[in-house]
């Protein structure tokens, strides 16, 4: 069982446009399924999920999408919060959140409270999160300290405390990182799937684990 599974949530769009129906369908479609493969992850045990939700690089995107999948996060959080609080789940940010919405702070900072002390499975929202900034601040803080390896460098990065990243599963037949833990996949396995987002489901997720425990991994030994 890999004990970090993190997944680049892709393809709403490409789901709603097959349908002709407009985007938001998409993304509210992508919720369910978030909802879904989060419920099947604390089920099985497994000790953390990171999900791409947004990127930094998303707020390029027209102002309504933004604004789509902002009212989405929001009504996400709230509906789910008990979920989380009832089941154990710790829910972690990465990412810098701070500048979204005030109310969206506020039901996040909220939520990260009333789980801090769950000992179950941890689930990471990636919101605005872009790896490359993730780590120049991480080794800005490092250097302050006046000591900059590895080590100190990972000991700053927002996936602190985390298991370390197993796999790596990205959906909608993309095969890149698009800025997603860059550092943090040095030695993760990738895995890559067709299926766009609103259409994966928790067999999925099993596949991708069975195709995991078929890896041999070797960390550059032998
Ligand atoms: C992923 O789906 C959701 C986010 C990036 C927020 P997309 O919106 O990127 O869907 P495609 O890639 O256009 O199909
Ligand atoms: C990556 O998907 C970001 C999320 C899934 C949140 P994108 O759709 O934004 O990535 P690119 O633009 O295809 O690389
Ligand atoms: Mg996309």
């Amino acid at each position: 069982m890999p004990r970090h599974v993190a997944i680049i949530m892709d393809g709403n769009g490409r789901w709603a446009k097959r349908r002709m129906m407009p985007r938001a369908v998409g993304h509210k479609r992508g919720v369910e399924a978030v909802r879904e493969v989060t419920r099947a992850v604390r089920d099985m045990g497994l000790g953390a999920l990171t999900l791409y939700a947004f990127s930094s690089e998303n707020w390029k995107r027209p102002a309504d999408e933004v604004a789509d999948l902002m009212g989405l996060l929001r009504n996400f959080i709230r509906s789910d919060i008990e979920e989380f609080v009832a089941n154990n789940v710790r829910l972690r940010i990465i990412g810098d959140y701070q500048v979204l919405a005030p109310d969206i702070v506020d039901l996040i900072d909220d939520a990260l409270e009333r789980t801090a002390r769950n000992t179950g499975t941890q689930l990471a929202i990636a919101l605005n999160y872009g790896s490359q900034q993730e780590i120049a601040r991480a080794a800005a803080k490092a250097a302050a300290a006046g000591d900059v390896t590895p080590e100190s460098i990972e000991a700053h990065l927002d996936t602190h405390g985390m298991p370390p990243l197993d796999l790596l599963v990205r959906t909608s037949g993309e095969e890149r990182l698009s800025n997603f833990l860059l550092w943090q996949a040095a030695y993760a396995e990738l895995w890559f799937t067709d299926v766009l987002w609103p259409d994966f489901t928790p067999a999925h997720l099993k596949e991708a684990i069975d195709a995991f425990g078929r890896r041999e991994r070797r960390y550059g030994g032998r």
